[in-house]
């Protein structure tokens, strides 16, 4: 019996050219579920550094013939990966769920992101248009081409380890580039399966590489790779940290990465504010994936008429939501993993004597000791953490300025609209961020002054739609956006090209014909 449990449980390894490996020269790990610790998910193989460089040699020997392929083409695999997705889309949510323990229905919709994502660039095999430009000159046409850039190196974290991979690979792909992925190593189970469905949508061997490896042998193969000239593009979704320690490495390289890193997402409820709306858009964007989200809710900033009420409301849902098994209806499940615990409990210390503390029957790790009321499943089974709002978060708290990844809240009050702003962007951060108002003057004065790249009115942080510009601002990130058409921009580069068929040099500047004007007519009168 324990022979059929343990060969039940999956070998899952790196990918090179096609060609999965059988050694593990990063060393062995277990990937388990965070709702039921004892479950083993997956056993990993984890590669090194060079493993990385040499996925990073596959992707640059197999991408000229990849580009070479007509783009509506390229367009038909990604129709196909899209739908194998769709066709596997139970199977993976479930995945997703066992592994990272996020819960069903979130994990379902997920899935769909990949999907969605899929369906938006499938037909962009049929545009990437360029553009025909007028010359200054007769018999001389100007053109934009976009080109692909190479190979890029996707890094992505566990918190979404299948739909945010998919808004770097997919569009990456499409452009003509040929891609090594390196997910988190906390979801090694799901990112097989997702390479698994990529491998079968019809990519030639080398066009898309999956490396399992820990942070710092990615970080040496990287580097190493770099300086053998084999990566053109990097895309890194995670820490703001580690975010710009791949910026400088990619600077030493001329190159300008994707960078999508952390967030502290505020929502401004105004005075006018439908407050029972403001409530459930905080709860979902708080609480929802257990606020380990980079646009979860970091602080809701409240006008100084409605908090007491707003706090009130707010602390009574979140009392009544329920928490537990990521596979019944729940708020949120467990933590992602014991190192998200491990931070989570650290950050709980930030909270201060003038603090108050709301929203649970206690705090930290539940269990059986530290009960939560309402729980759904055996607590001490996984690693579940009570929900927490603390109010009273002033400008100068740790709590406000810090990202806080995991089930914590802060309310903090204000008394005018420029004190509501000031408090939005004071940390730093500029990912995600909402207002919550009746009143079109806020909600356009807010999308104009706050620093975030993208802006919820009456609609909680997190939720983007796959086919509209995400990224941030500051520490969130330099500028980059994914999906839709903006992503193009990160895997191509607008090549220009003028030809002259005048039959003789014709000079830029120089022999361009003048229109003679009278300039200094004026109207009479
Ligand atoms: C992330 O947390 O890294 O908008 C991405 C959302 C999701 C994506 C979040 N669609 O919350």
């Amino acid at each position: 019996m324990n022979a059929v449990v343990a060969s039940a449980v999956p070998t899952v390894s790196s990918i090179l050219a096609g060609r999965a490996l059988a050694d593990a020269p990063g060393g062995r790990l277990t990937s388990v579920n965070p709702a039921r610790l004892e479950e083993p998910v997956a056993e990993v193989l984890l590669g090194d550094a060079a493993t990385m460089c040499d996925a990073c040699r596959a992707a640059r020997d197999a991408q000229p013939a990849w580009a070479a392929i007509p783009a509506p083409v390229r367009g038909r695999a990604i129709q196909q990966i899209g739908r194998l997705v769709e066709e596997n889309k139970e199977a993976l949510a479930r995945l997703v769920t066992r592994e990272i323990g996020k819960p069903y229905p979130e994990s379902l919709g997920e899935v769909q992101e990949i999907i969605d994502t899929c369906n938006f660039f499938l037909g962009e095999g049929r545009r990437l248009y360029g553009q025909t430009v007028p010359s200054e000159m007769p018999d001389k046409q100007l053109f934009t081409f976009r080109v692909p850039v190479g190979v890029a190196a996707i890094i992505t974290a566990g918190n979404f380890p299948v739909a945010v991979p998919s808004w770097y690979l997919v569009p990456a792909l499409l452009c003509g580039n040929a891609v090594v992925w390196k997910p988190a190593e906390y979801a090694p189970a799901t990112a097989a399966a997702l390479a698994q469905l990529f491998l079968h949508g019809g990519l030639p061997e080398g066009v898309f590489n999956l490396v399992l490896a820990d942070g710092p042998q990615t970080f040496a193969g990287l580097e190493r790779a770099l300086d053998a000239g084999l990566v053109d593009k990097v895309g890194f979704t995670g820490s703001s940290q580690v975010g710009s320690e791949i910026g400088a490495l990619c600077g030493r390289h001329v190159q300008s990465p994707c960078l999508e890193l952390g967030g502290k997402n505020p929502l401004v409820v105004m005075p006018d504010a439908d407050l029972d709306l403001a409530v459930e858009g905080a709860l979902f964007s708080g609480f929802g994936t257990a606020g380990q989200r980079c646009t979860s809710l970091g602080t809701a900033i409240v006008h100084e008429s409605i908090h007491d009420e707003f706090l009130a409301r707010f602390a009574a849902a979140t009392e009544a939501a329920v928490v537990g098994d990521p596979m019944r209806d729940v708020l949120y499940g467990p933590m992602i993993h014991q190192r998200f615990l491990d931070r989570f409990l650290e950050w709980l210390e930030l909270i201060q004597p003038h603090h108050a503390v709301h929203g649970s029957t206690g705090t930290g790790r539940i269990t059986a000791e530290n009960p939560r009321a309402g729980f759904v499943g055996d607590p001490d089974a996984g690693i579940f953490c009570h929900p927490t709002i603390v109010s009273g978060v002033t400008a100068q708290d740790d709590l406000y300025k810090l990202e806080t990844f995991g089930p914590i809240v802060g309310v903090a009050k204000f008394a005018d609209f420029d004190e509501a702003l000031a408090l939005a962007n004071g940390h730093g951060y500029g990912l995600s961020s909402s207002i919550y108002t009746t009143n079109p003057k806020h909600a356009f004065r807010f999308r104009a002054g706050v620093s975030a790249g993208m802006v919820s009115v009456n609609n909680s942080t997190s939720g983007a739609e796959a086919h509209l510009p995400f990224g941030g601002n500051g520490k969130s990130g330099n500028g980059s956006r994914q999906s839709g058409i903006w992503v193009l921009d990160q895997f191509t580069r607008w090549q220009s090209m003028n030809w002259d068929y005048a039959g003789k040099l014709q000079k830029a500047q120089m022999d361009v014909a003048d229109v003679p004007a009278e300039l200094g007519f004026r109207l009479e009168g």
